[in-house]
């Protein structure tokens, strides 16, 4: 049977062009006031005017849920987050507030490696239930969709075993789960100061690997000084390519070396952080079909500069907002604090926030088309915020605010 979901103060449809929202379509919310979203069999079939909506023959003896005056828009889509660990870093949390840099965290036994020692350690089972709870978090957050990174594990069946994780708890919803393959996050201390090496069995063994089991969608690194090159980005775009997986970057992060214009002339779907882009970086950036994936809550949780937001928005380019929920830099997962954040740090519009964190976001992950507005023959992922207005998505940050969330046209989570 349909639902006819009604009495929305507001519906965000994100209704717009094909393609990444950029330009003077960058902050579009399609709102609408009296408007009416009909679905059926987990997809949305009409979404537009009450009367126009009742129209339509599927609407005649519909089940009726009321929105009582809240807003709803599509569920948020995070395309950037590392969710698969075994512990949160509580050392190197308190160090940087001591004054400790990642450098010297990482010296100490702590940063990334301090994790891949934790997911080493750790059965499949366990991460699994450890995914699985955070699962829930995302979506009573109003996330339906999240893309996810391996690069916990660094060698063969830990990188296997996380991107299985992610499969079965996917499989299970209500959360989906796209998964990345970031076996280039940092070199293994099993081949310290080998990073060639490494980068072979990354390319040779681990990505055929990967993509023959079916376990990833996109190929990531980790490029930047300390890390890997810019011969390695190439090097892992193609071997990426060969198996059919499609390339993201971490570019231009902690400095700026290239990576961004390495990653464009790649095809990149995103380039992910940005923080050290510069202005001569736009223009090359906003002509290309390459997603900015911003992820502002670790420069906020790290204390650091924020990127460039306003140029890249002013000047083009298509940008999506995400958490990068990890144990190091952002153990946030709600999007509606990246979304505030983006709005009173960055000075991002709230219109400009809400669709980088839905459609954009849908178009971070190759998704645009089936994901991210509530449009016809879309899948039907629609949050319900205790909101009038949608500026309030931004503006109440910290307080939980979702009334309820749909995955696939089914409720998956609700507020009591
Ligand atoms: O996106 N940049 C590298 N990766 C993560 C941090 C991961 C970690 O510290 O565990 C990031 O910020
Ligand atoms: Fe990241």
């Amino acid at each position: 049977m349909a639902t006819l979901i009604l009495n929305a103060s507001e519906i965000l449809t994100m209704a717009g062009p094909d393609g990444p929202r950029a330009g003077k379509d960058k902050g579009t919310l399609g709102l609408l006031r009296d408007g009416a979203v009909l679905i059926d069999q987990g997809k949305i079939i009409a979404a537009g005017p009450k009367p126009v909506v009742l129209t339509n023959p599927a609407a005649k003896g519909a089940k009726i849920l009321s929105a009582e005056g809240r807003v709803l828009l599509p569920g948020f889509v995070d395309a950037h987050t590392h969710p698969v660990f075994a512990a949160p870093r509580l050392d190197d949390f308190e160090g940087r507030i001591a004054g400790k840099t990642y450098a010297e965290l990482a010296q100490k036994g702590g940063g990334i490696l301090s994790t891949v020692n934790g997911v080493r350690g750790s059965k499949e089972a366990d991460l699994t239930a450890g995914l699985r709870m955070r699962a829930l978090d995302f979506v009573s957050s109003g996330t339906t969709t999240i893309e996810a990174k391996s690069g916990y594990g660094l060698d063969l069946d830990n990188e296997l075993k996380l991107l299985r994780v992610m499969r079965t708890v996917s499989s299970r919803g209500p959360l989906e789960i796209v998964p990345t393959f970031l076996g280039a996050h940092a070199v293994p201390p099993e081949y310290k100061g080998r990073k060639a090496e490494f980068v072979e069995r990354v390319c040779a063994t681990m990505i055929p690997r990967v993509a023959e089991e079916k376990l990833a969608a996109f190929v990531d690194l980790f490029c930047e000084q300390g890390y890997f090159d810019l011969d390695d980005l190439r090097a892992i775009a193609a071997a990426g390519a060969k198996a059919g997986l499609k390339l993201k970057v971490h570019a231009e992060q902690l400095s700026r070396m290239g990576s961004l214009g390495a990653a464009l002339k790649l095809g990149a779907v995103t380039a992910d952080h940005l923080d050290c882009a510069t202005e001569e970086d736009i223009p090359a950036l906003s002509a290309s079909g390459t997603v900015a994936c911003l992820v502002p809550g670790s420069n906020y949780f790290l204390g650091k500069p924020y990127p460039p937001a306003r140029r890249l928005l002013d000047l083009g380019a298509a940008v999506a907002l995400a958490t990068d929920f990890n144990p190091g830099t952002c153990p946030c997962h709600d999007m509606r604090m990246i979304v505030s954040i983006a709005c009173t740090q960055m000075k991002m519009s709230p219109a400009e926030a809400l669709v980088s964190a839905t459609i954009n976001g849908a178009h971070a992950l190759g998704l645009g088309a089936t994901h991210g507005s509530l449009e016809p023959g879309k899948a039907a992922d629609i949050a319900c915020f205790d909101a009038e207005d949608h500026r309030e998505l931004a503006y109440w940050f910290g307080a939980p605010k979702t009334r309820w969330v749909m995955k696939r046209g089914e409720i998956a989570w609700k507020a009591i």
